[in-house]
């Protein structure tokens, strides 16, 4: 991606009939917005980088005759220092603001969009099923994630879904479109990988876990049609959101179930082809993830697979990646983003009773959004920063 960039605008988003309506001061907001992150993220982040080469570590090395050997040395180091609080203080604006902005537009609107998702899960009940047992756990009930309010659950009145409509208009502002124009990216990579490298893999029962309104599970619906599709989560706005944009999608082999995924007693021994989860295990405690990948073990049948798009572990870089990657534990309400990105995945998958030796780590890359990005020139290949992203993802085919 040049620096000189031009992005897309909010309206390059793919419209679909439970998107809130945005009318021109929201797009302005949403644009400058999406191109304050980018900037940030382009030009004012390297300055941070240079703060800590030129400046903060040579005054720790002086002060302690020795290089940081943490990212959490790093961090005590650079709070002191003015550029990385302007980047930050920055950063963490955008954020709550994407959020408000996200928040005005949705609630403004809130009655008409309960009545249109309403509507739309009216046509189509059987495939929405809401347990009002189902308890928030507290990795969620705990903590606005990501500055994000009401978190992914909360309700404000019966029936609203604000927190997810308000979440659909948000993404495409932390991204820059990077997620294309239906925000599913991440489903798109799933489904290119599963046909680039397994092309005879033809799951008939899919489980996604923790699918908030539905964007990157979708893709994989579509991909395989006459497939079972189960998406599960705790949050009801979300899933009343998900499941009123599949159908408007067109998408009707996906079941949203309220449920929580640290114990499924609904389904069966080995009753899963494929189970995925995207960007979800960052936001699961440590008592939580060991019982999901638990349920998971439990879930697939032997021979299927579990897939998980996940940032990469911080054992995978060096010290500066990792403090700066851990920018989100500390100042964007993701308490559980460090912790889950220090563990050791294959230890945590042989506690759940798979067989380590088996995970797999792997980048899968996402179809390029051509609505959005335009068309890739001929003989341009690799990474383009943005245009073709590709994902870390970690996995396991459970042997039969
Ligand atoms: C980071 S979001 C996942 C994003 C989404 N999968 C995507 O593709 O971008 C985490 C979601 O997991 C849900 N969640 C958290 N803990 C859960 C649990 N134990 N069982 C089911 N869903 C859970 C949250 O309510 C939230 O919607």
């Amino acid at each position: 991606m040049s620096q000189n960039k031009t992005l897309p605008s909010w309206r390059a988003l793919t419209s679909h009939e439970v998107m809130p309506e945005a009318n021109h001061d929201d797009v302005a907001r949403l644009n400058v917005l999406t191109h304050l992150n980018y900037h940030l993220g382009s030009r004012v982040l390297p300055g941070v980088k240079q703060a800590f080469e030129q400046h903060v570590k040579p005054a720790f090395v002086a002060q302690q005759q020795r290089e940081p050997e943490t990212r959490h040395e790093i961090r005590q180091a650079m709070l002191q220092n003015g550029y990385f609080q302007f980047w930050s203080a920055l950063r963490r604006s955008a954020m709550e603001m994407r959020h408000q902005t996200g928040r005005i537009v949705a609630l403004r609107q809130a009655d008409a969009l309960s009545a249109q998702v309403a509507a739309l899960n009216a046509s189509a009940p059987h495939s929405l099923a809401l347990d009002a047992t189902v308890q928030v756990p507290a990795n969620i009930s705990e903590v606005d994630i990501h500055c994000q309010p009401g978190c992914y659950y909360q309700e404000y009145f019966e029936a609203d879904v604000t927190v997810a409509a308000s979440y659909d208009v948000g993404l495409f502002v932390t991204t820059a479109g990077l997620l294309g124009g239906l925000s599913d990216g991440g489903g798109q990579a799933i489904v290119n990988w599963l046909a680039l490298q397994h092309p005879d893999f033809k799951p008939k029962r899919i489980l996604d876990i923790g699918c908030t309104i539905g964007h990157n599970i979708v893709p994989l619906a579509q991909a395989f049609p006459d497939a079972e599709v189960i998406a599960i989560d705790v949050a009801r706005p979300c899933l009343r959101y998900a499941h009123a944009r599949a159908v408007a999608l067109g998408v009707s082999n996906i079941s949203f179930v309220q449920a929580n995924g640290e114990d499924l007693p609904q389904f069966a021994d080995e009753s899963f082809d494929l189970i995925t989860t995207a960007m979800f295990w960052h936001e699961t405690s440590h008592s939580a993830m060991p019982n999901i990948l638990r349920t998971i073990n439990r879930l697939l049948k032997p021979g299927g697979l579990t897939l998980h798009l996940e940032q990469p572990q911080y054992h995978q870089m060096g010290l500066y990646e990792q403090f700066i990657r851990d920018w989100d534990t500390y100042f964007n309400n993701e308490p559980y983003w460090g912790p889950m990105h220090d563990l050791d995945l294959p230890a945590m998958l042989s506690q759940a009773g798979f067989n380590a030796a088996d995970m797999f780590d792997v980048g899968v890359r996402a179809k390029v959004d051509e609505r959005i990005f335009g068309k890739r020139e001929a003989g341009e290949s690799g990474e383009d920063y943005g245009r073709a992203p590709v994902w870390n993802a970690f996995g396991l085919w459970k042997k039969p």
